[in-house]
This record gives C-alpha cells, sequence and structure tokens, in this order.
C-alpha cells in the first residue's frame, strides 16, 4: 500500500481513523520530534479485555501510568546489569538444549522441529529474570499449560476475525461470543499467573518482611505494589505484558534466523568459520558477541528482513495533530510502516535478499537501536522496546551457538525450508515450524 499510496495515507476504517507513515522522515516525525504527541496506544475491543482497559505497560495510553510502569519494569527487566546477572542462565540454556539436541539420534539424520525445543529455551530465559523459575523439559505439565494459554491469547488478539466488530460499534453484538471466550482465557490466565508463580514470591515476601533480598524481577515488582506504587492488578499485567513481548516477538526472530541459515549455506559457513576462529572449541559466552562481527550481522539481517513486529505496536495521538501538513484527528492510530523504511528499495541495496554483509559494508554503523530512522525493529523514542537490552544477546547467544555446534540443514529430500509468512494484528511470523537436520560439526 506504501508503494501506491505514498508516505502517508489516511483510512477510514468504520469509526476509526488509521494514518500510515512510511519514510524515515515521517518516521522520524511520529517517533523522535512529535514524540509525545503520537506516544499513546490505541487498544482494540480484545485488547481492551486482555489489558483491563491499559492497566499493563505495553498498550497503555500515554501519561502517568505509563511513565510509573516503565520505570517500575527498568530496573528488575532493562538494564545491562540484568544482562550481566543473567547471561550464565541464558548461556545455561542453551547449552542444555545443544546437548540434548546432540543425544537425540533423530536430530542428525531425519531432524527435528527445534522450535518446540527453543520455546523451552526462551521461557526458561525469561522466567528465571521473572521468577527465579525454570521447566526441566518439554513435558513439564505446567510449563505446557502456560504455553497453551499464552498462545490461545495470542490467536485471539492476533486473529483479523475481530476487526469488523472493533471499527463498527453496531456490530460488536456479533462479536459476544469471540469476546466471552476472551474474557475466559483473561481470567484464566491471570489466575495462573498468580496461582503458581506471582503468589509464591509474595508468600516468601511477606514471611521474611524486611529480611527478604530482593532476587528476582518479580520481588522488585511486588516492592513496588508494597509502597503502593501500583495494584495487584499491575503486577498481574506486568506477567501478562512479558509472556507477550518477550517470549513471543524473541523466539519468531531466532526462529526466522535458523531458517535463513539453512536457506543461505554459504552464509552459514561463514558464520561458522567466524565462530571457530574467535572461539575455538569453547562455548560462546555473552562477553564474546562484541567479538563477533558477523554474527551481529546475521542477528540484524534477520531483524530487518523478518521484522517480528513490522508496523511496531500502533501509536496515537491523544489531540488533534498535524503531520507532513495534514490534519490528524485525535485518537487516529498511527502505523509506522518499519518493515518498509528497512526494506524499500529506494533505501536499501537489494532490500529482499538475505545478505548480513550489508551490515559490514554499506550499512556499517547502522544498529538495531535506531540510529537511523531506516532501521526500527524495536521503534525509536518513548515508546521502544525496553527489551532490547535481553533480546539481542538472547537471539545472538542461541543462533551463534547452533551454528557453532551444528550444520543446519534441510530435511532429508529438501533443499530449502518453507519460508512463507503468517501476519497477525501486529506479527510476522514464520507459517510453518520447520524440521531441521542438526549434524554435530564437533565429536
Ligand atoms: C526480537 C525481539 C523483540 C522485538 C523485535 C521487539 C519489538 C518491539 C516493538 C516494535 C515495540 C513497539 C515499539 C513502538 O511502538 O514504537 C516493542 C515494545 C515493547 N517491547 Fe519489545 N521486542 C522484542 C523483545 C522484547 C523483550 C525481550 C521484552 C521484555 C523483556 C520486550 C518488551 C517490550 C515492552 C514492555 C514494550 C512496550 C513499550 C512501551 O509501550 O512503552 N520486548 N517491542
Amino acid at each position: 500500500m506504501a508503494k501506491r499510496f505514498g508516505d502517508i495515507f489516511h483510512l477510514l476504517m468504520g469509526v476509526r481513523n488509521l494514518v500510515v507513515v512510511s519514510s524515515p522522515e515521517l518516521a522520524r516525525e511520529v517517533l523522535h520530534a512529535q514524540g509525545v504527541e503520537f506516544g499513546s496506544r490505541t487498544r482494540n475491543v480484545v485488547l481492551d479485555i486482555f489489558t483491563g482497559k491499559g492497566q499493563d505497560m505495553v498498550f497503555t495510553v500515554y501519561g502517568d501510568h505509563w511513565r510509573k510502569m516503565r520505570r517500575i519494569m527498568t530496573v528488575p527487566f532493562f538494564t545491562n546489569k540484568v544482562v550481566q546477572q543473567n547471561r550464565e542462565g541464558w548461556e545455561e540454556e542453551i547449552r542444555l538444549l545443544v546437548e540434548e539436541l546432540r543425544r537425540n539420534p533423530k536430530a542428525a539424520k531425519e531432524g527435528v522441529v527445534i522450535r518446540r525445543r527453543l520455546q523451552l529455551m526462551m521461557y526458561n530465559n525469561m522466567f528465571r529474570i521473572m521468577f527465579d523459575r525454570r521447566f526441566e523439559s518439554e513435558d513439564n505439565p505446567l510449563f505446557n499449560k502456560l504455553k497453551a494459554i499464552n498462545f490461545e491469547r495470542s490467536r485471539l488478539s492476533q486473529s483479523f476475525e475481530f476487526n469488523y466488530g472493533d471499527f463498527i460499534p453496531v456490530l460488536r453484538p456479533f462479536l459476544r461470543g469471540y469476546l466471552n471466550r476472551c474474557r475466559e482465557v483473561k481470567e484464566r490466565r491471570l489466575r495462573l499467573f498468580h496461582e503458581q508463580f506471582v503468589a509464591e514470591r509474595k508468600k516468601m515476601m511477606e514471611e521474611q518482611g524486611s529480611k527478604f533480598e530482593l532476587k528476582c524481577a518479580m520481588d522488585h515488582i511486588l516492592d513496588a505494589e508494597r509502597r503502593g506504587e501500583i495494584n495487584y492488578d499491575n503486577v498481574l499485567y506486568i506477567v501478562e505484558n512479558i509472556n507477550v513481548a518477550a517470549l513471543e516477538t524473541t523466539l519468531w526472530s531466532i526462529e526466522w534466523g535458523i531458517a535463513e541459515l539453512v536457506n543461505h549455506p554459504a552464509i552459514q559457513i561463514k558464520l561458522r568459520r567466524e565462530l571457530d576462529t574467535v572461539l575455538g572449541s569453547a562455548q560462546l559466552t555473552e562477553p564474546d558477541l562484541v567479538r563477533l562481527p558477523y554474527l551481529n550481522a546475521v542477528v540484524k539481517e534477520t531483524l530487518r528482513l523478518r521484522m517480528a513486529i513490522p508496523l511496531l505496536v500502533p501509536h496515537m495521538n491523544l489531540h488533534d495533530a498535524k503531520l507532513a501538513g495534514f490534519d490528524v484527528p485525535a485518537e487516529s492510530k498511527i502505523l509506522v510502516n518499519a518493515w518498509w523504511l528497512a526494506n524499500n528499495p529506494a533505501l536499501w541495496k537489494d532490500p529482499e535478499q538475505f545478505r548480513p554483509e550489508r551490515f559490514l559494508q554499506e550499512e556499517a554503523g547502522v544498529e538495531a537501536n535506531g540510529n537511523d530512522f531506516r532501521f526500527l525493529p524495536f521503534g525509536v523514542g518513548r515508546r521502544s522496546c525496553p527489551g532490547i537490552v535481553l533480546a539481542l544477546p538472547i537471539i545472538g547467544i542461541s543462533l551463534g551457538c547452533l551454528v557453532h555446534n551444528f550444520e543446519l540443514l534441510p530435511p532429508p529430500g529438501k533443499d530449502r525450508v518453507d519460508m512463507a509468512e503468517k501476519a497477525g494484528q501486529f506479527s510476522l511470523q514464520i507459517m510453518t515450524h520447520s524440521t531441521v537436520v542438526c549434524k554435530p560439526t564437533k565429536l
């Protein structure tokens, strides 16, 4: 649509105004120059349910509540100290995954759906940060319960099925069944977070009183609740946000990265050569990442071509505003077409090609943190992704360790894995969770 209608266009979708911006200059205007004006969020009928009308952080309007939530979440989740405290846990998780794949004779022959085990790894990475907890295997019943209910939350909110009732309120009665299902899933999910995870930490905190040492992210969040800064519902919505924002996006990106490396064996070999030269037979650790420029380029190229949130999370202006000379009515939904900014042939050389070298050659110096308005996989500015500080090392360690330890190949009889895309309200996921052959590179 950006090709047809240009860098900015306006659509009236029922009662909602939608503005899509698709140039670096306009992205700068929305996210930076007028970052406050456009720093709010729209929700829809379904997200209203899942976030209790914005009692969370990701989907709340710009204002005091958002500022408070972002501040409270920063120390326990979004600093380099968190990375340093947790990186050994992430390194252990990927090591366990590698060992399991090595022990599984199927992995080297017919291949495995590697995504399933990566999902366990990602849950463990985040649940260690949040609750100092992990799940020992893919068969763990609590892990499976969580996975199923998170999947249902995602399916219901990423579907396009409810748009008609969202855009045209008189049609909402037809959505009654759908919305009831959302309510039921939301209640069950928050109850699970409370009963199985949060209550345990809260009890420990209450029992130990002033002697209690803040150990994991949840302790910091509960401490903020104890001080009266937020209420218990906000605590549960923070868990809700992390379960969506952190787990899925990072997992999708790792999955895309693996698929690209399987389909580009020469790039995979080049990456393995870098890992072998720099690390020898030692396991990749987080501090090694700065010495692995090609690995970093592979991560960036994955995020460029396979952007997990291609239109960012929708922004909104609380008041009437102006953009590129046009009037934008208050409460318009503003989409920044980040995927197009990173894939527009007028701005990038051969953007359709998976070519990590670009980030070492003509695009050297372009980082994923928004230092260039053509490349915004995590957004930039006030509402940008604070999780970037965790996501980049986790993706780097995961892809690096896999390629260091295995030749990643398509399953027997195929010469590539399927790269078909599945789009959701916000997301760009891989459609098929591919079977990948993992042939050990070292004995
Ligand atoms: C590859 C992984 C990830 C990608 C591609 C990604 C991408 C994004 C994007 C595009 C946004 C919206 C930016 C905007 O609207 O301007 C966002 C917001 C957010 N992300 Fe991430 N994210 C990732 C991982 C994470 C992780 C690991 C966490 C938490 C640990 C996280 C937490 C959040 C939160 C809390 C917000 C909302 C920020 C706000 O509204 O103020 N994300 N993310």
